[in-house]
């Protein structure tokens, strides 16, 4: 990647991204820049210069903008060349994916009861719970009202995937149906809650240039396993990262007694540690520290990290899989190489 403007995120994934043709790196870069200036003006316009601070700052403390990446990339697969129009509207529509994604990142946490997030005091930590949930109502409504402006099937594709967002956090605090396995829970579970949301960004940018229905698909799929692959390695990072690495609250799965792959994978596993491991996740939430930190040792003493690693390392195949329907052109060399990055992530 060039040299990126100021206004492209140091930390954003697309700054790792290895692209050879020097003309598709420096479009890209402009366009997320583009899309990084209109994010933040959008989030930022509000009445009151407290909502505008308040709604900015999360935004503007850090963020990996995969899903803006992906509208663009999505975009590139264009049947006609580009024209201002379309152009425009699809920066609006990497401002739609991101906005929602930083919504439902108010609401996760409050539910969390995260502290962190970005390596700064979460927004209910930083301004309190009502304040956090109203924020991500208001970015919500903010990204429903680009989607309005961007026509109905766009309107459809964010209500589809917003509901599953919702199922997904739904379905983790039900826990599995009566004679669902926990795994294939799980599954299903961050399908909803991470994989809609990525597929969506990659459906709305393929919609936006009519790309054809093939290519459409294809990138849906992709999306699909990419969003396996980011929410997997998220489980893994909990426990595996020291505190302070990953800009969240380490442990905080084993803190709200969210049941990821790897402890699933770890409670059934045989001998004394696995017997610990089962007792103190059998208590539900661990509320205290050194339950926390017992539990992470556990689990990294344990073979569920290497076996979590091999499942997640499939979704990252099937990921580039997809990709074999597409056409040959740099934005498709750019999502497989973003494969890898999202699998061994440490943030
Ligand atoms: C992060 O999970 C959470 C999500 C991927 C989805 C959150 C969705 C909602 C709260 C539903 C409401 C939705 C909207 C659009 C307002 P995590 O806790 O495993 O990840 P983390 O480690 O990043 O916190
Ligand atoms: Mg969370």
């Amino acid at each position: 990647m060039p040299t990126p403007t100021a206004a492209m995120r140091p930390d954003s994934l697309a700054a790792r991204l290895d692209l050879a043709d020097p003309d598709f790196a420096a479009r890209l870069c402009l366009r997320l820049s583009a899309a990084e200036l209109r994010l933040r003006a959008t989030a930022g316009d509000a009445p009151h210069p407290l909502v505008a601070e308040w709604s900015r700052y999360l935004i503007e403390a850090g963020g990996k903008r995969l899903r803006p990446l992906l509208v663009l990339l999505a975009a590139e697969f264009a049947t006609a060349g580009p024209d201002r129009a379309t152009a425009d509207r699809v920066l609006d529509a990497a401002v739609l994916v991101e906005l929602v994604h930083v919504a439902s990142l108010h609401h996760d946490d409050v539910m969390d009861g995260a502290r962190s997030r970005h390596g700064v005091p979460s927004a209910p930590a930083r301004w309190g719970n009502r304040t956090a949930v109203h924020l991500g109502d208001r970015l919500l409504v903010r990204a429903g009202r680009l989607a309005a402006d961007l026509g109905p099937e766009v309107v459809r594709l964010q209500g589809e995937a917003a509901e599953r967002l919702v199922r997904g956090q739904l379905r983790e605090l039900t826990g599995p149906l009566d004679g669902e396995s926990a795994l294939g829970h799980h599954l299903a579970v961050i399908a909803d809650k991470t994989g809609s949301l990525i597929a969506l960004a990659l459906r709305i940018g393929a919609e936006l240039v009519g790309a054809p229905r093939p290519v459409a698909r294809a990138l849906a799929q992709y999306g699909e396993q990419l969003g396996l692959v980011f929410q997997l390695s998220d489980d893994l990072l909990d426990f595996a990262s020291e505190p302070g690495e990953s800009g969240k609250d380490a442990g905080i799965d084993l803190a709200v007694g969210v049941r990821t792959l790897p402890m699933l994978l770890a409670l059934g596993e045989d001998g004394p540690r696995a017997a610990e491991l089962r007792s103190l996740l059998e208590r539900g939430p661990l509320a205290d520290e050194r339950d926390r930190r017992r539990a992470a040792e556990l689990l990294r003493r344990s073979s569920a990290e290497a076996r979590a690693r091999e499942l997640l390392h499939g979704h990252a195949t099937e990921a580039r899989d997809a990709l074999a329907a597409l056409p040959d052109i740099p934005a498709r060399a750019a999502l497989a190489d973003l494969v890898g990055l999202v699998e061994h992530r440490s943030a």
